[in-house]
């Protein structure tokens, strides 16, 4: 396989307004960034994935964006983002930005011309229709409750919102779009970022007819079918390959909902036509259920070891793999499949990581991952800001198809605002975050978890992060091995192998509290082998093993 420096990095996800906030507003911002950038260096991760930046109403924190080539007052100015681009590069670390270009907002000047009138000039870059029977154009419900269509009085008819009502979709058809979006990338790599995240950009491409979706639990219908990897959504990804990123040296990744392996190797072919990479959700979905994210279900490691194993093996020499646990998007997965207690976050962190990063593809660390944060014990309603989940918790209830306390308490495990507290920087107040009021509020376990505490003690999460990291990019059997599942029945084990021109790896990890016993694979037995990591002092390969509670260990033969 070809070697390319985006498939041995490590990427670290900031969400800006949760990172750092250097002027006392409350608020994290580009400043903040650039005063940590020697925490990241030492994190030893090669690239920032910075969540969206750009002028925003923030109906969506930034997923709504007003004017692509403005910075948001709240983070700070345009010569301040060129500070913090500088002060990466100097340091060797790239910036990937966040392209959010399935919508736009509906404070974007395309958006306020195309609501003008039918023949406005900008009319055709949204998606627009007649109402049914005085109703909405088809019966799709948005990703944040309530119809995905929303009535405009000024020239009676509809525009497509699959988000926040906010959020009005461009119309990718429309080859103008195409141009403007292209245009406006092209901008920013002129301006030397290193790549882009694209924002669900399996969705850009619409099934023409728009047609009615199943209905679910809240009444409305999915519209998956006819949006995720739409009829031209790669004819017009290659179109943006051919036009602007094949002319740069980028680290490209589409976030990919509604994304099967077959699609992903259209998507992330090596051949290098389209993306290096996507983000997909099956693992993520696992918990999912009839009332969507919104259940306390825990994932089954047998069913997360099948879908992880089918993207690492039918991937494998085809595309490339993204991997992550953590994001904006999800709570934090140290809570959901590892355990948050005293006792054992940083062993079942630790744990996590392991697993994740001596797989094949390349690796995500969210802010506070590296730090074993966790999830936050949210009191009430208020506590949350995310529009997700205070409009799902008002459909739902008011729907009468969740209890209150039921959906509070499916909002504590899985709202997004989990992973959207401020980093946990030190134990002085506000976790040295702001010296103001925090927009949302600090998880209190801030006293025992932050950088300052674990920088100063060398068996913290933060160091085997950092380990993680070195090993791979010194070995490239962790970047390029083939990859093989164990005991695939095994119900709290998840042991595999890579390889790589005769050297192998042999990684173990233990999913439960309980101790669990494990014989050496027949291929290693005589064999000497050596442990590469652990998260106890005294792992060892043997042929009669006893994994204690969330061990990890990778063995190199
Ligand atoms: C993506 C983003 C998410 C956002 C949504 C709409 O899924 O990651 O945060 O709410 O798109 O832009
Ligand atoms: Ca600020």
């Amino acid at each position: 396989m070809e070697r390319t420096w985006w498939k041995e990095a490590v990427v670290y996800q900031i969400y800006p307004r949760s990172f750092n906030d250097s002027n006392g507003d409350g608020i994290g911002d580009l400043n903040g960034i650039t005063e940590k950038m020697d925490y990241l260096k030492k994190l030893g991760i090669d690239v920032i994935w910075l969540s969206p930046v750009y002028e925003s109403p923030n109906d969506d924190n930034g997923y709504d964006i007003s004017n692509y080539r403005g910075i948001m007052k709240d983070f700070g100015t345009m010569e301040d983002f060129d500070r913090m681009l500088a002060a990466a590069h100097e340091r060797g670390i790239r910036i990937v930005m966040d392209l959010v270009v399935n919508h736009t907002s509906d404070e974007h000047p395309w958006f306020v011309e195309s609501r003008k009138s039918k023949d406005n000039p900008y009319r055709d870059y949204y998606i627009w229709r007649e109402g049914k029977n005085g109703k909405e154009p088809n019966n799709w419900g948005s990703c944040f409750s309530g119809p995905a269509w929303e009535y405009d009085g000024q020239t009676d008819m509809y525009y497509l919102h699959l988000f926040s009502r906010k959020q009005p979709d461009l119309n990718w058809d429309n080859p103008k779009v195409r141009d403007e979006v292209f245009d406006m990338m092209d901008w920013w790599c002129q301006k030397g970022i290193d790549g882009f995240r694209m924002d669900v950009i399996s969705l850009i491409s619409k099934v023409p007819e728009l047609p009615d979706g199943k209905v679910g639990k809240n009444g409305y219908g999915d519209y998956g079918p006819y949006v995720c990897n739409g009829p031209h959504v790669h004819e017009y990804l290659q179109e943006m390959n051919r036009r602007v990123l094949s002319r740069y040296d980028l680290l490209t990744v589409g976030e990919c909902s509604g994304v099967t392996v077959e699609e992903a190797k259209k998507y992330a072919s090596l051949d290098g036509k389209e993306l290096n990479m996507v983000f997909q959700f099956e693992h993520m979905d696992l918990d999912g259920g009839e009332t969507f994210k919104w259940n306390e279900r825990k994932i089954k490691l047998t069913e997360l070891k099948q879908v992880l194993t089918k993207w690492q093996t039918s991937l494998m020499g085809k595309a490339w793999n993204s991997l992550y646990w953590c994001n904006h998007d999800q709570p934090r997965m140290l809570s959901r499949l590892g355990n948050d207690s005293p006792q054992y976050r940083e062993v079942s962190a630790k744990m996590l990581a392991t697993c994740l990063h001596m797989m094949q593809g390349t690796p995500y660390v969210y802010q506070g991952e590296e730090l074993g944060m966790t999830n936050v014990p949210f009191q009430t309603l208020e506590d949350f800001r995310d529009i997700e989940s205070i409009n799902a918790y008002h459909e739902l209830v008011g729907q009468g198809v969740i209890d209150g306390d039921t959906m509070m308490r499916y909002l504590r495990y899985k709202s997004r605002d989990n992973a959207r507290t401020p980093m946990q920087w030190n134990d002085s107040e506000n976790a040295g975050f702001t010296e103001g009021t925090p927009w949302i509020m600090v998880n209190p376990n801030y006293k025992e978890i932050n950088a300052e505490e674990e920088l100063a003690r060398e068996d913290s999460v933060f160091y085997y992060y950092q380990k993680l990291i070195r090993l791979r990019h010194e070995n490239p059997v962790i970047v390029y091995g083939d990859y093989k599942l164990l005991l695939p029945e095994h119900e709290a084990l998840y042991a595999y192998t890579r390889e790589l021109d005769g050297e192998t790896l042999l990684v173990i990890c233990n999913f439960s509290s309980e101790e669990q016993k494990m014989d050496l694979p027949e291929e290693f037995s005589g064999k000497e082998g050596t442990v590469l990591i652990s998260n106890y002092e005294d792992s060892r390969p043997e042929e009669h093993m006893t994994l204690r509670a969330y061990e990890a260990a990778v063995y190199r033969f």
